[in-house]
Order: structure tokens, then sequence, then C-alpha cells
């Protein structure tokens, strides 16, 4: 949540702070703003409520020639989203200006403190407690700004990524992380930081990946230095990065969430290149492979993660538990934490993250290593921090997602668990290998059968025209289309603002069947599978009340004709392979009903992509 970036060479600094915030718009959009180092050693800091586009008006007619800045993009915790309150905070004097993505636990005694010494506040963010204790220090001890940051963020509690720039130290950002997330790309004479590499993607493809509790020293001519709290240097190890510039673009689609959703095809194709090898039978998944005796020897697997990432691992759960036998619980990570929960050391933890940076999966996977767990991840974004913080994992490769709601990375999640479970059965013998043939066909099609899905996007715009009314959804299934369904209804609540619940059909009849009322919409997920004639039943006794049902059904059914006042046929697959057909034609019906209400399908109000605080 919030998005950092900085900038130090011979390019144009603001154009190159403004693109950076736009592509990581996606991490808040409340508030947006930039601190200019000007060519006279100045400071000029423009910042406005609401998305990058408000503060680009705003810097219409300011000064922004500079040699250096720094800029962010805020989703409010302390604070207000107002002028004020945007981000880069600076010093009471005006000589240091600083940008900060995460939270600082404890500002309010540190605050206190600096009021005592005279020091005066104008926000009511935890950041500028941030600004104003280094100035504090710097003064105090007469000593660098790097210093002044050392000693600064040895007092403070809390998670953050943070930049800092002073006018009397010019040609150098200092930035710094601990839990939150902080890369740096080196370019030819050029420095780059953000919160991920998507804003200098264009420029360079050398990143270095921040550990937590480092400081970076970022200074014109010089190489990238690394030092830690102690002022101890670190070796600046250089990563190369494989994504594109394309994948950043929308590439002739008016929304990244229309275009997510339309890649699905060839996403479900990298994510399983290399790993169904249907031609061998063989399944191969290095990260499992690699540490087989932990899946094989494995008392019971806990999945943690949270939203769309929970849901794909509750699909997980039934996988394995049904290719495998092994036990498996899906925790929320945030709720985990909490629970004091049993684990031991034969007990393997999976992390499921797309963005690889939600704080309370990372606090998950950190108790789970405390406890001696093997700690497995699957995620999506290379060299964020659950693949550095996991002991092996997997990586669903479906390119950068920045629609805020999750899609593409769902369908790369489920197909992972999908590998992974054969491959554990394939391990432990527990699927007979004729079984394991006709998954591994399967999935090789699956890519095949969502594209198939995907020609229904004309037919799903039309049925969502008779739902502009409805305020309220229920969205039924059961057996693996309860993941399904669930995920449907949080899709339609995040970009449509409508009120949706997914519920197991036979659950109904417990309560929420009083809801129903003639016309209530309900979206029942019923493809062939052993459930299907008992959801037909539940579905039976909401029809009866009066309900409108919209069935995603399987091809050929003609049966639940009978019953469906819409249909949307999806082709016939294994029932463990409907989640991932069944799910998109709902990722389109959201996207289609939020585009009639006028919302903003990408950037939906009070949401932001990679939630990086508790
Ligand atoms: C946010 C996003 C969701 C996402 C969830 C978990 O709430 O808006 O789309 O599912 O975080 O994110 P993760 O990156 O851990 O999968």
């Amino acid at each position: 949540m919030c998005g950092i970036v900085g900038y130090i060479g011979n390019g144009n600094v603001y154009d190159v702070l403004i693109k950076g915030l736009q592509r990581l718009e996606y991490r808040g959009y409340d508030s947006a703003g930039i601190a200019l180092l000007t060519p006279d050693n100045k400071i000029n800091v423009y910042k406005t409520r609401g998305k990058v586009s408000a503060l680009e008006n705003f810097c219409r007619d300011k000064n922004t020639e500079s040699r250096l800045g720094i800029a962010h993009t805020r989703w409010a915790t302390h604070g207000e989203p107002t002028d004020n309150n945007a981000h880069p905070h600076y010093s009471e004097d005006g000589n240091l200006a600083l940008v900060h993505n995460g939270t600082i636990e404890n500002f309010k005694v540190l605050k206190d403190a600096l009021q005592q010494h005279g020091v005066h506040f104008h926000t009511e963010t935890d950041t500028e407690v941030l600004v104003q204790l280094i100035e504090f220090i710097k003064v105090q001890n007469s000593c660098s700004l790097l210093d002044a940051v050392r000693e600064a963020l040895k007092q403070v509690v809390g998670a953050y990524a943070m930049a800092v720039i002073d006018k009397n130290e010019p040609d150098q950002i200092i930035a710094a992380r601990k839990s939150s997330p902080l890369v740096v790309g080196i370019g030819d004479d050029e420095m780059f930081l953000a919160s991920d590499a998507t804003p200098f993607v264009d420029h360079t493809k050398n990143v270095v990946y921040i550990d937590d509790e480092h400081i970076a020293i970022i200074r014109k001519g010089e190489p990238l230095r690394i030092v830690d709290f102690e002022n101890k240097e670190s070796k600046v190890s250089v990563k190369q990065l494989e994504w594109s510039i394309s994948q950043l673009e929308k590439g002739g689609y008016p929304h990244f969430m229309l275009k997510e959703i339309f890649e699905q095809p060839e996403t479900l194709r990298d994510c399983i290149r290399g790993r169904a090898v249907a031609d061998q039978g063989k399944v191969i998944l290095n990260g499992v492979l690699s540490n087989s005796e932990k899946f094989l020897d494995a008392n019971r697997i806990i999945i943690v993660a949270c939203g769309t990432s929970w849901h794909a691992s509750l699909l997980g759960k039934s996988l394995i538990q049904q290719f495998c036998r092994i036990p498996v619980d899906v925790e929320y990570a945030s709720e985990f934490r909490y629970s004091k929960p049993v684990i031991t050391d034969k007990d393997v933890v999976i992390a499921v993250s797309q963005s690889g940076e939600t704080a309370d999966t990372l606090a998950a996977i950190q108790i789970a290593r405390d406890k001696g767990a093997f700690v497995y991840g699957i995620s999506n974004v290379v060299g964020s921090s659950i693949p550095r913080n996991t002991a092996s994992g997997t990586y669903i490769h479906v390119g950068p997602e920045i629609g805020v709601a999750s899609t593409k990375a769902f369908t790369g999640q489920v197909m992972v668990f999908t590998l992974l479970a054969l491959q554990i059965a394939q391990l432990k013998g527990s699927m007979p290998q004729e079984e394991i043939q006709a998954m591994l066909d399967c999935i090789c099609r699956m890519p095949e059968y969502v594209a198939e899905v995907l020609k229904l996007d004309k037919a799903i715009q039309r049925l969502s025209l008779i739902f502009t009314y409805a305020r309220n959804f229920i969205y039924l299934g059961r057996g693996y289309s309860y993941p399904v369904a669930l995920e449907g209804a949080l899709k339609l609540k995040e970009i449509s603002y409508i009120h949706a619940e997914g519920y197991p059909a036979a659950e109904m009849k417990h309560g929420p069947i009083a809801l129903i009322d003639p016309g209530f919409p309900v979206i029942a997920v019923a493809t062939k599978s052993a459930t299907y004639d008992k959801t037909v039943s539940n579905l039976m006794e909401c029809k009866a009340r009066g309900a409108k049902v919209i069935v995603v059904a399987t091809e050929g059914d003609e049966e639940i004709n009978k019953i469906a006042d819409c249909i949307i046929r999806v082709p016939a697959v294994r029932d463990v392979f409907s989640p991932i057909t069944a799910s998109v034609p709902l990722q389109l019906l959201a996207r289609e009903v939020a585009i009639l209400r006028g919302c903003d399908v990408d950037q939906p109000r009070n949401l932001a992509k990679s939630v990086t605080v508790e």
C-alpha cells in the first residue's frame, strides 16, 4: 500500500517520477505528491489529494526543473486523504523531504518527545514524525543525513520503505526498508528506486532488491551502496528483470482488468510450460521435487493467504486432500497469526500471495518459520518478499497484474495448486498413473478451454444489462464450485460496490434463503460434478421463492434449462478443472456490471492491490 519512487540521473526527473507514480497507482490512489531538488538546491514539494492525474494538473504551471526527486502515491492509513496529509512530508526547516510506505507504530511516543523539544507538526500522519525525527537527530548530532537516518530508524517501530532527500546534501537519495518492499534500478548514469520495478522497467532491467533493515545510498556518479543500521557495508547483488514494457500497458484494452482477463489463455500456458509434461506423463515442479521428503513426511499442510489468494487456497485444499490424502487447513493469514496456531516441524505451510508483499501473509510466514515448519511460497512477483522469505516455492508466472481486482493471478494460483497436488500425488503414489496422465492431458488443453469461455464476453455484456437494478447478489456453489462462488462475489463487490455473498448452495436453507424475494439475483456455479444434482435441488428452492437464477453450466447440459433464467455455458471439463473455466465468466460479469454503474474498474474506491499494512 502506497507507492514510492525516486530518480537521480540526466533524464527529465519530473517525467520519470510521474510515469513511475502512474505505474504504482495500483498500490493506492488517495493522494499523490512529488519533491524535486532544483538545480540551485532548493526543494519544491507539490502534492494533492486524488490520483496522479490530479498531481499532473496541479504541477502544470509549476517549476519542475530538477536534478533529482522522490514521489509518492498514497493509500491513507494515518490521517485523512487531504492535500496536507499527502506525501512528501518535509522537516520543519524545510531542509528534508521524505516519502514513506508503511506504518510507524510508535509515532505517538516519538511525536510527543519531539514536541517536548519544541518541534511543530503540521499534519496528522505518522510519516511526518519520521522526517522531523531525522532532521532533529541531524541537527542535534551535527551528523550526515545517512547517520541521522540510521539513528532515527533504530528508534522506529513498524513497517516502512522510505526515501529522503536533503537540500544540504544534494545529489543523494537515502532510502531504507523494513517489512515493506524497495528495489533500486541501475541504469547508465542513472538510478531509480521504487516499491517495485514497474516504474523503471523501460529504463533498465538491472535491479537490486534491498533487504530488510538495510539502507540504500544512491548518489549521482557513484555506484550504489547498501549498509545495515550499524553502517556495515552489504554486498550489492544485481538481478535481471524478466518483465517487458508491453506487460505494463493496456495494449488497446480500455482497462487493465479486461486485458488481464483476456490474457488468461496465455498466462495459463506460461504457468504450465515445462511443468505439465504430458508426453512423459510427468509433473515437474522443482520446488516440490527438491523438497519431496518435506511434503511426503508432512503431518498436515496449512495454507495461509488473503483475499483472492485465500479463495484459490480453498481450492488448493480440496485438490491436495483429494489427490494426496494429506490433511489440509486453510487460514486467513491475518487471523492465523493471532490464533496461537499449533505448528510443528512436521507441518508444511504454504503461503499464497500474488504480490508477494501482503503484510499479514509475511507475518504468518514468520510464525511458521519460528515454529520450525517448512514454508513454501506461491507468488507472482519475482524477487518479492514472500519468495525471499520462504524455503522454496513456485511462481505462477502470469506477468504483472495491475488491475486491483485479481483475475489472471487467481487462475494461475489454481493451476499451480493443481500441479502441486499432482506432483505430490505422483511422488507419493496416491493416484494411479493413468489418472495423472489424464489430468496432464486436460491441463494442457486448459488454455484452449479458457479461450472458448472468453468468446462469451458479448453474451455476458447483454446479460449484465438486466442486473443493473440489483443491489444484492448471492453466488452459490458446492464442492470445487464453492470457492468459485466466493471469488465471483468478491469480484462484484470489489469493482461494482454491489453487495454480494458467496455461499455453499446447501447452506442457503440455514439462513440466507430468507433474503430471497421475487427478482433476487442468484448466480449459481452448477457445472457437471458429483454434487450437480444436489446443487440443482438447492436452486429449485431459490427459484420457488422467486429468485432470478443465472447458472454457469456445462455445455450440453439441457436439464438446467428447466430452472435457469439465464445460462452461461462453459466447456465440459473434469470437475477439478471447472474452477478455472467457471471463474472467467464471473470475472467478465463483474466487470460489465461495474462499467454499467460507471465505476472505476481498475482502481476501485478504498482498495489497493498490494496490502503492506496489517
Ligand atoms: C488485496 C487485493 C486483492 C488480493 C489481496 C491479497 O486485498 O485487492 O486482490 O487478493 O490483497 O493479495 P496478495 O498479493 O497477497 O495475493
